[in-house]
């Protein structure tokens, strides 16, 4: 197995933005939200509908390099105009993995002038060199995962079957393949309406039977 995938539900995404709303009404009065996008734009949506904050910000982190690259450096694309002078601040992503993004969206908020800063994440991976304040579930870098967010599938199974792929493939090999390299089970249906947009969008080419990858780099 090259590495463990698996596709996350909504109901998790909601059970784990409750779990966090939960630990923050009892500990913190957050007056504004900025949730790093792109991964933590649903979540900071939720949590702010969840905390009654209207104030929902975002700054873009990014990476240098290929997307999700595990040691990319990231950086931030600047937002002057977040107003968190003399406020409580709450930044929210989906995943602290790395920790880079979240350590550099806290340096940067902290040069503003908040009053306080705060970080949430729904998941936390033991190894992160960043710690959030507040998080739904622990990952154990053991048991490291890429976790395809419902927001994210098209993107994520693309890169997977980008690695997996070798040449033209049924989409019976297609998933046997996707199991084999990442233990990720997907239904025959989820693949086809994955394959018809991705030829739509003119990243895979169907032969007959057989599906290709169009690589353009
Ligand atoms: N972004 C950074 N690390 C991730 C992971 N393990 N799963 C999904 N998205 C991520």
């Amino acid at each position: 197995m090259e590495f463990k995938a698996r596709l996350v539900s909504w109901n998790e995404i909601v059970d784990w933005c409750l779990s966090i709303r939960k630990e923050i009404v009892n500990s913190y009065s957050p007056e504004i939200i900025i949730a790093l996008s792109r991964g933590g734009l649903v979540p900071g949506r939720l949590l702010s509908d969840y905390l009654w904050i209207k104030d929902l910000y975002t700054i873009k982190t990014e990476h240098w390099g290929i997307t999700a690259s595990k040691d990319a450096t990231a950086k931030i694309r600047e937002d002057p105009t977040i107003p968190v002078k003399n406020r409580s601040v709450l930044i929210v992503d989906d995943i602290t993995d790395t920790g880079k993004s979240m350590k550099l969206a806290s340096d940067f908020i902290k040069k503003l002038g908040p009053e306080e800063v705060k970080t949430a994440t729904m998941l936390h991976i033991d190894h992160s060199s960043f710690k959030p304040d507040y998080y739904a579930t622990e990952v154990s870098n053991k048991e490291w995962t890429w976790f395809i967010f419902p927001w994210n599938i098209y993107e994520d199974v693309l890169r997977l079957l980008d690695k997996a792929m070798t040449g033209e493939h049924t989409e019976e090999e297609i998933i046997t393949l996707l199991a084999s390299n990442f233990d990720l089970n997907i239904s025959r249906q989820l693949l086809q309406d994955l394959l018809s947009n991705f030829r739509q969008s003119g990243k895979v080419f169907r032969n007959n039977q057989k599906w290709r990858i169009i690589r353009t780099s």
